[in-house]
């Protein structure tokens, strides 16, 4: 009997490991011609890889975790230098760049179509719902499908118009997390939930831009259903994103834990959005992006996608970059006395950018090469995938001296051209090209404005060590408590 089960499981085994191979279309490496390219790449140094497996193996035997995976990264500099290889699955290259003249050199390259590798398991789960999507969407589309949404989809997002009538309410926005800021404090003005609080404003703001409606998620006692399901299905989705991105894909045959997170937080956030666009009212239909997706001619189902995209890539991007501000400038009261006396608001600004050099949310940009190129003297093929880690470069000495300092007077000082001219495709947080993210001139103006509010109401004092994690994003770990004292 036990020989039958034994005799089974092996078929059964050897079938699961076929199917495995066939359908993620795993071909071992002596398959590929041996052209200079793909010598180019077998060259390039990094950490052993196994067949089928490639480097992934790191991640459950080397001591290395998702979470951590920034770290991971900083690593693997230090071990392999400025060009990295890793294999994914199915030992597919990933070449990773570290310095400048590399990350600059694909970054400029971008043509009219600049590839970015979509997040697959999104992709798929978007195909299987043809009810609800007509594409894979504006973040994931590649060529003139990414290009006609592009072009149909953003121009009112990137518009300065809508961003200069938009001030007036961001203002308002801003006092009222100010006002939430005040009465969540405990008797030594320490606000223990921060990060929390900060997820109730990114929620407003972007609803604010995106669906033309204050939420009133930052009204004290406010804390409702919608705003707080929202915030969370968001960042379910970037972990579910993180997970079956860098991990083993088995979802393409079976629906993994990280792939049913991925897909239960898209219909979440997919039935939240329907909720709120349906629930339009007068102020909604004045609203510059509202207005330019819905009236679009396009399939329907495209608009309520871009509406969610925009909503998803706005929320934490936005919260993680205000609180990482609010953190560097709380470490130094100079800094933000100099906040105070600047009427240029130039000072601000450079405290953005400051941070954004420093800890960038996005801190990697992903693309797909559309030409062979020559990279730290290794010649890869068009279609290899590239990950340029500009965070690193940007902490790097030699791109900015005192790199590990927070110094917004580089923005400011003698040197400003020289120092804007040399982070030119380095300095990349919003991503770089015609892909870049189309929200950027929208937080340039936002940031600031909060950052101002919050430092005319409070003296800020970051008292604990900011710990990151990875969640597809750089991500606070915990809480972030921080003291907001009142000024006099
Ligand atoms: C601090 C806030 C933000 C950061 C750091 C950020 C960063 C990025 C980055 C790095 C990219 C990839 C760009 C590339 O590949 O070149 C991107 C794309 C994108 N972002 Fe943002 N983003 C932010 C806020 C927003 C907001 C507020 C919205 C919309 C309301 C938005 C919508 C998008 C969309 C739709 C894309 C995909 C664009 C495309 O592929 O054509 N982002 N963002």
């Amino acid at each position: 009997m036990f020989e039958k089960i034994f005799q089974s499981l092996d078929v059964t085994s050897l079938l699961i490991i076929a199917i495995f191979f066939l359908f993620l279309e795993y071909r071992p490496p002596w398959w590929y011609r041996n052209n200079d390219c793909k010598k180019g790449v077998k060259l390039i140094p990094g950490p052993l890889a196994l067949p089928g497996l490639g480097t992934t193996w790191i991640f459950f035997f080397g001591g290395f975790s998702f979470n951590r995976l920034h770290l991971y990264y900083e690593n693997m500099y230090k071990r392999y230098g400025p060009v990295m290889k890793e294999e994914y699955w199915c030992n597919i290259p990933v070449i990773n760049l570290f310095e400048k003249r590399e990350i600059v050199k694909v970054l400029k390259a971008g043509g009219k179509y600049p590839l970015r590798p979509p997040v697959e398991a999104v992709a798929h789960y978007r195909r299987s719902r043809p009810d609800r999507y007509a594409s894979i969407g504006l973040v994931n589309e590649q060529g003139e499908a990414w290009y006609d949404l592009r072009s149909t989809l953003t121009p009112a997002l990137t518009s300065p118009k809508t961003i200069t009538s938009f001030l007036p309410e961001a203002q308002q926005i801003a006092d009222d997390w100010c006002n939430l800021l005040k009465l969540s404090r405990d008797k030594n003005g320490r606000v223990s939930n921060l990060n929390y609080i900060a997820d109730r404003l990114g929620l407003e703001l972007t609803c604010a831009l995106v669906l033309g409606r204050r939420m009133g998620f930052l009204l004290p006692g406010a804390e409702t259903e919608t705003g707080e399901k929202l915030a969370e299905a968001v960042r379910q989705h970037f972990l579910g994103t993180r997970d079956t991105y860098f991990g083993f894909p088995f979802w393409k045959l079976f629906p993994t834990p990280a792939y049913k997170t991925l897909i239960k937080s898209e219909a979440s956030i997919y039935e939240l959005a329907l909720e709120l666009i349906n629930s339009a009212n007068e102020s909604t239909k004045e609203s510059a992006v509202f207005q330019s997706v819905i009236q679009a001619e396009i399939d329907e189902r495209e608009k309520i996608a871009a509406i969610i995209d925009f909503i998803s890539a706005g929320i934490h991007t936005m919260k993680n970059s205000l609180l990482f501000l609010l953190h560097l400038i709380g470490q130094d009261l100079q800094i933000q006395k100099k906040i105070i006396e600047d009427s240029t608001k130039s000072y601000s600004k450079a405290c953005v950018t400051e941070t954004f050099r420093l800890l960038p949310t996005a801190n990697a940009l992903g693309r797909i090469l559309e030409e062979e190129m020559e990279l730290g003297g290794y010649r890869l093929s068009a279609g290899t995938v590239v990950v340029c880690h500009f965070g690193i470069a940007c902490r790097d000495e030699r791109n900015f001296p005192d790199a590990s300092k927070f110094k917004p007077e580089r923005w400011l000082d003698d040197d400003k051209v020289q120092t804007a001219t040399n982070s030119l495709f380095l300095l990349t947080p919003f991503g770089a090209g015609r892909r870049i993210c189309p929200g950027k001139r929208f937080i340039e103006h936002i940031l600031p404005l909060l950052l101002e509010s919050t430092v005319n109401s409070f003296e800020i004092q970051a008292e604990e060590e900011l710990e990151l994690q990875f969640e597809f994003l750089v991500t606070p770990k915990g809480q972030m408590p921080m003291v907001f004292k009142d000024r006099v």
